[in-house]
């Protein structure tokens, strides 16, 4: 593998940047309107280009798409309309070749309704797979065995006539939960995950980790009160006997001693906790649980100087010694950074790009994000997502922040071919898109590139310890190692940072790059510059 980030002994999902692609809306190779695994081969070059060193693809494995890929029916297939099990070999040594590493998506915590587990288990009280699923009686009136609400709304029960027992689901219907206190599920994802690692994988991000294993007695969940997060208050209780159980950890450190049999291998969590004491603790001791553990807190938050840097400064002080922080803006549940954080300001999601690629751990771009992809507005006749559908217009679900990737301004986008539907609708083509970024010194996308070559090449910005330094109200300055300073203005008003002696390397305005700093660095309304000690 071409050595592209010299890491200097350190393993390369720390001192790299890492990529999630979509795949349903990254390429369409074969014109169906649906992005697949030979439209990802297709733009390795793209990715290569742009510098990252490893890509996170949403499943790829088969699902009837109840919850689009996270309602996997068979672990170790390709879903038809997104490839063969060919496309996917082909992938991992066309990536490879480019000094690229491929992580896959792992749902270990429902199945699909579809899944020869469950079909198997539902078939039955004595069947083979019963206790592979979480089941229980009905109360004495018939209602849900407790209070458990889905995250996606309703009881996280549903009744199953042919046995007269509920099973549960944390989300849809169509995803019942598996029962993580048997050994038998254990070792199935065991050897789910060897297979794919056999394979070439280097690691995976585990879906909603933080739930997979329930209260053993099913207790009720207890009312939320006054003093709970929003989310928390929204569903009336608080998710505590539903998942978030401490024996998780068990579970964890069982898949980190797995991986630990290769080399390049990373875990990734999806876990939504908080306060980052809660998201620590799926760091184990530092050593022996996730390698990254994505921080909601951080991506919840308004992009605000006092805002980000207390949640900063919160992660530096209680992750444990050897963790490694993670730092990501968008994903395909949460809105787009350039649209949430930035609210459509060009000049916001540069400053948004800067922080995440200069803070001290991994960034993880979401696809899009490197050109200030928005979200897109869509019409009710538009959803696809069963969360938009069931909501709207309260809330119209994640599609707008899964819609395809705007290569061209062209008809089909450079997406697919021209004349094809999309399975989702464009954004707006003309206003963002790679092929005119890519020749445009002044993009997103060139300062993306450069930031990350910048990066690559710069061992105090890959691994340097992180330092709040001072700076003027609005304005969130650090240092990393003895030789880097990250300087971002977030909001209307100048911003100071006293103290500064070094050559601006990296700035959203580009034509500060050069420029010696000696004394109090200026920054403008939302602004960010990168400065390295030293002149020339
Ligand atoms: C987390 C995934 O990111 C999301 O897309 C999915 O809907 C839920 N898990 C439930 O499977």
């Amino acid at each position: 593998m071409p050595d592209r980030v010299a890491p200097e002994g350190d393993p390369w999902w720390m001192s790299g940047v890492l990529y999630q692609i979509y795949p349903r809306s990254f390429a369409d190779a074969n014109g169906d309107g649906v992005g697949d695994l030979p439209g990802i081969i297709d733009h390795l070059d793209h990715l290569a280009w742009l510098g990252v060193d490893g890509i996170w693809l949403s499943p790829v494995t088969v699902s009837p798409n109840a919850d689009w890929g996270y309602d996997v029916a068979d672990f170790y297939g390709i879903q038809p309309d997104l490839g063969t099990a060919d496309d996917f070999d082909r992938l991992i040594v066309e990536a490879r070749r480019r000094g690229l590493r491929v992580l896959m998506d792992l749902v270990p915590n429902p199945t699909s309704v579809e899944h020869p587990w469950f079909v198997d288990s539902r078939s039955s009280r004595h069947s083979r797979h019963r206790s592979w699923y979480v089941w229980a009686d009905p109360r004495p009136d018939g209602s849900p065995p407790n209070n458990w609400v889905s995250s996606f709304g309703g009881s996280a029960w549903t009744l199953d006539e042919t046995t007269g027992q509920y099973y549960l689901h944390n989300h849809l219907v169509e995803q019942p939960d598996l029962n993580w206190w048997n050994e038998e599920v254990r070792r199935a994802f065991d050897e789910i995950m060897t297979y794919w690692l056999d394979r070439g994988v280097s690691g995976f991000r585990i879906d909603v980790c933080n739930i997979i294993i329930k209260d053993a007695l099913l207790r009720d969940n207890p009312p939320a009160t006054e003093s709970d997060p929003l989310d928390v208050q929204l569903f009336g209780q608080r998710p505590v006997y539903n998942g978030n159980r401490p024996e998780v950890h068990e579970v964890i450190r069982r898949w980190r001693a797995l991986i630990g049999g290769y080399p390049d291998g990373v875990l990734v969590g999806e876990t939504p906790v908080e306060p980052i004491a809660s998201l620590a603790r799926f760091y184990g001791n530092g050593h022996d649980e996730l390698h990254l553990a994505f921080n909601f807190p951080f991506i919840s938050a308004p992009l605000a100087a006092d805002e980000m840097r207390a949640i900063v400064e919160e992660v530096e002080r209680d992750l444990p010694p050897g963790a490694w922080p993670v730092w990501t803006g968008s994903n395909h549940d949460m809105s787009r950074f350039a649209s949430r954080w930035a609210d459509g300001d060009p000049a916001r999601a540069r400053v948004a790009l800067v922080m995440l690629l200069c803070l001290r751990g991994t960034p993880v771009l979401y696809q899009g994000d490197e050109i200030g992809q928005p979200d897109t507005e869509l019409t009710q006749a538009d959803l696809r997502d069963p969360l938009g559908v069931l909501y709207w217009p309260a809330y119209a679900g994640r599609d707008g922040m899964r819609t395809p990737m705007p290569w061209r301004d062209v008809p089909g986008g450079g997406f697919t071919a021209a004349g094809v539907t999309p399975w989702l609708p464009f954004g707006d083509l003309s206003a963002q898109n790679v092929e005119e970024q890519r020749s445009d010194p002044d993009s997103m996308l060139t300062l993306a590139r450069d930031l990350i070559a910048w990066r690559t090449g710069t061992p105090d910005l890959r691994t340097g310890s992180y330092r709040t330094l001072e700076a003027s109200p609005g304005t969130w300055a650090w240092s990393r190692g003895p030789t880097v300073t990250v300087a971002a203005s977030m909001s209307d008003g100048p911003g100071t940072v006293p103290g500064v002696a070094g050559t601006i390397r990296i700035a959203t305005d580009r034509s500060r790059q050069g420029e010696v700093v000696d004394g109090t660095l200026e920054l403008d309304g939302w602004e960010a510059v990168v400065v390295e000690a030293g002149h020339g």
